[in-house]
Formats: structure tokens, sequence, C-alpha cells
């Protein structure tokens, strides 16, 4: 089944509990951590995962678009991160190895991330030690951009490498997710779908996380 991760980066941050039950019936919520270096945007960080953590059920999924995120895993995972997903460009592969291992020390699930220059074959020397590849369909840094439906190849191509080499492993997409351009995600490969404006934006919050559910 499809799983819908909307990214509170679109909640209103003065009523961060209230939207986050806002989105009870998603399966993730997504937490877009920026450090205003590895993208141009600073959002937020470990004692806000903390806050939020015991407010919800639901299993936190934690965005880190920092450099160096090895640096800071251990503390997120700490704060209550259920998965942790770093940038394969954020660091060399042999420190990204590194932070997907202290991740997994701590008992949470790992996952790495690719920007949109960045291609497919980048996933590959961490594909089978990972419970989660995302493709960004957006630059990342901001909220509310315009879907890469050129990302789709990308993504079909994972999904390829996924079900042959780790097939428990999910595939999330991230950035411009809406009900015109859930369904080609789905299409390409995608398990899990990131939408923050399109969730937050919803009149009927319940109803339009249904409707990416579904794919339309
Ligand atoms: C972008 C973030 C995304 C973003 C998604 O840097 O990683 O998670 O918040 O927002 P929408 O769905 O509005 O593109
Ligand atoms: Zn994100």
């Amino acid at each position: 089944m499809v799983k819908i991760a909307p990214s509170i980066l679109s909640a209103d941050f003065a009523n961060l509990e209230r939207d986050i039950h806002r989105i009870a019936a998603a399966d993730y919520v997504h937490v877009d951590v920026m450090d205003g270096m590895f993208v141009p945007n600073i959002t937020i960080g470990i004692p806000v995962v903390r806050s939020i953590r015991p407010v919800t059920d639901l299993p936190l999924d934690v965005h880190l678009m920092i450099v160096q995120p090895g640096r800071y895993v251990e503390q997120f995972c700490d704060a209550g991160a259920d998965l942790v997903t770093v940038h394969v460009e954020a660091d060399t592969e042999e420190a990204i190895h590194q932070a997907i291992a202290k991740i997994h020390a701590k008992g949470k699930r790992a996952g790495v991330v690719l920007k949109p220059a960045t291609p497919a074959e980048a996933v590959l020397p961490f594909l089978e030690e990972v419970e989660l590849g995302v493709v960004m369909t957006v630059e990342p840094g901001f909220g509310g951009q315009s879907f890469m439906a050129d990302m789709m190849p990308k993504v079909a191509a994972i999904r390829s490498w996924i079900d042959e080499k780790n097939p428990g492993c999910e595939l999330e997409v991230d950035g411009g997710v809406a009900p015109d351009t859930c369904g080609q995600c789905i299409e390409a490969g995608a398990n899990v779908l990131v939408a923050g404006s399109a969730v937050y934006k919803a009149e009927d919050i319940p109803a339009r996380i249904a409707q990416l559910r579904c794919g339309r």
C-alpha cells in the first residue's frame, strides 16, 4: 500500500501540535531539517523533534538537509526520529556509510536521499544497507515548488534495483507531490509520497491524504 508522509514544513509552526494531529490519517510525519549550508534555508532541528515526539504515534521521518550529517544522526535518533535520511551529496561515501551505521546502532531505520542532479546510480553503494531510498522531485530547500516529472525514470530505475537487491526497502519521492502528480510517482514505483503544501493547503486534509494514497 502507498504511504503518505506529510511534511510539517508547510504546517503552522505556532500551532505545530494541532497541525500534527490534523495529519493523523497519514503514515509518517516528514520533518525537514535544513542547516543553511547544504541548502539555502534554515528550518528546525533536534529540540523540535524532541517536542513533537510525544504528541503523535506516527513514525517520524527525519530528512536531514545538512552537511556531514553523521555529526548529528545520533542526536536525532535520541530525540525520537524513527527514520533518518541523509543526502549522498552531503559527505564522502565512507562517511555516509558510517552515518547509516550510527542510525542502525540506535535501532532506527536509515535512508539515503538523492538531489535532482544526482544520478540514480549514486544510490547503489548504499542500497543493500538502507530501509528507505528517497528521490527528490524538487531542488531541496523549500516547500511549494513545482514537481520535476523528469525524475520518474530515476524512480523507476531505483525501484527495479530495490526489487532485485533489497525488496524490503521503501522508495520515497519528495517535492511537489499533489493530486495531479502522485499517480506518476506510484506508477514509477514509489511507495511513500511526501507532500507538504498539497496536504496542508487542502480544505479536507484526511480526504487529501486518501486522494494522494490512491494516486489521483
Ligand atoms: C524540500 C523538502 C520537502 C518539501 C515538500 O526541501 O524536502 O519535504 O517540504 O514540500 P512540497 O510538498 O510543498 O513540495
Ligand atoms: Zn523533505
